[in-house]
């Protein structure tokens, strides 16, 4: 198959209404986009992804009025949190009505429901006029991809189109919250931060985080896997980096190097990422997966990281850089060894 790449939201919208999967620009990350409606269609995300049928979809609406369609109760944290970040990168888990089929929340109660705010998505879903179900357009526990070259690493010549918004503009995923009583469970971490959830919320709701990982794989965010967003060099995370570089030089490694607002000393320019020379946060979230797909392609040993500052977004960079490295962890032993 022939993927192209375009900006017609027409075209895309016809292949979607066809039953056929788009790679669509969201403000977070792209997204591998089927009609949720349609089993078959979203059966050709899972496949085109490689990714197990145990890991649900996030269902993308235009508005939040649509809401109402897919889903049997909104609670009043939910609604809060809506009003709050709708349109935006805010994932709600909310009880599904039966026309959700199982396939698209892995047989569990409860459906994923995004609005992105990305205008090209605003778009397109009002066009089709369809809830659509969209992973991030990498292949499974891979890289997810801020551009349209990214999505072409992982999914060309498999879907027949990518519809270009440029640069995602968040540059990380969604948080996804669940509600359970009078409490709001962070199950990811991602573009709105835990602060922005608190300061949303009325006084009394509690905000409680429970992060899922392979030991317990049937939870409430089985997407949440220990080795998600990795790239395939050996991903090291430290907080010392001088002294990790130091190790690693001594043994004649290439190194390449990310680090939040200051250069890493002796790594050429070439083969290091400042994620924000002004200490923007968001400017480090922005560059973060971009920075991977980079050093990636480099040929290098090891990617040596630093952890960020652990507040705001910066927790949510370092969630996605813990996955990244114990992929590798038993690698980067063998590596060092
Ligand atoms: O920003 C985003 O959220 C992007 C863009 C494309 O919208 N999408 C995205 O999708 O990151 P994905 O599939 O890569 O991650 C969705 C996460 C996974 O951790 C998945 O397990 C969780 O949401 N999830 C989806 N549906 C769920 C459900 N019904 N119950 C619990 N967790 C769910
Ligand atoms: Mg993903």
């Amino acid at each position: 198959m022939v993927t192209e790449t375009g900006n017609s939201i027409i075209h895309a919208a016809v292949l979607l209404l066809k039953g056929e999967i788009v790679a669509i620009p969201t403000e977070t990350v792209y997204g591998l986009a089927a009609n949720a409606l349609n089993e078959d269609a979203v059966s050709a995300v899972y496949i085109a992804k490689e990714r197990p049928y145990h890991n649900p979809l996030i269902v993308h609406l235009h508005s939040i009025k649509e809401i109402e369609k897919y889903v049997t109760d909104v609670p009043p944290a939910a609604h809060t949190l809506l009003k709050a970040f709708a349109p935006g990168p805010l994932t709600v888990l909310l009880p599904k009505k039966d026309i959700v089929p199982d396939i698209v929340t892995a047989g569990l109660p409860h459906v994923a429901i995004r609005i992105p705010a990305h205008p090209i998505a605003q778009a397109l879903l009002k066009a089709v006029n369809l809830p659509l179900a969209a992973p991030s357009a990498n292949r499974f526990s891979g890289i997810s991809p801020t551009s349209v070259q990214h999505v072409q690493k992982h999914l060309d010549g498999i879907i027949p189109y990518i519809l270009d918004g440029g640069m995602c503009d968040d540059g990380i995923e969604s948080t996804v919250v669940g509600f359970e009583n009078n409490t709001v469970v962070i199950y990811r971490q991602g573009a709105i931060t835990e602060e922005q959830i608190k300061t949303a919320l009325r006084d009394g709701v509690r905000v409680v985080h429970k992060t899922k990982t392979e030991n317990n794989i049937a939870a409430a965010a089985p997407g949440m896997l220990h080795h998600h967003y990795s790239p395939d060099t050996p991903l090291l995370l430290t907080d010392n980096i001088h002294h990790c570089i130091a190790q690693y030089e001594n043994e004649g490694k290439k190194i390449g190097t990310i680090r939040f607002d200051n250069i890493a000393k002796g790594i050429p320019l070439s083969k290091q990422i400042v994620l924000s020379a002004k200490g923007n946060m968001r400017e480090a979230a922005r560059n973060f997966y971009a920075s991977l797909h980079y050093l990636d392609e480099m040929g290098l040993d090891v990617i040596i990281c630093e952890y960020l500052p652990d507040y705001g977004l910066g927790k949510a960079i370092n969630d996605r850089l813990k996955r990244a490295a114990a992929k590798h962890t038993a690698q980067v032993v063998q590596v060092m060894a």
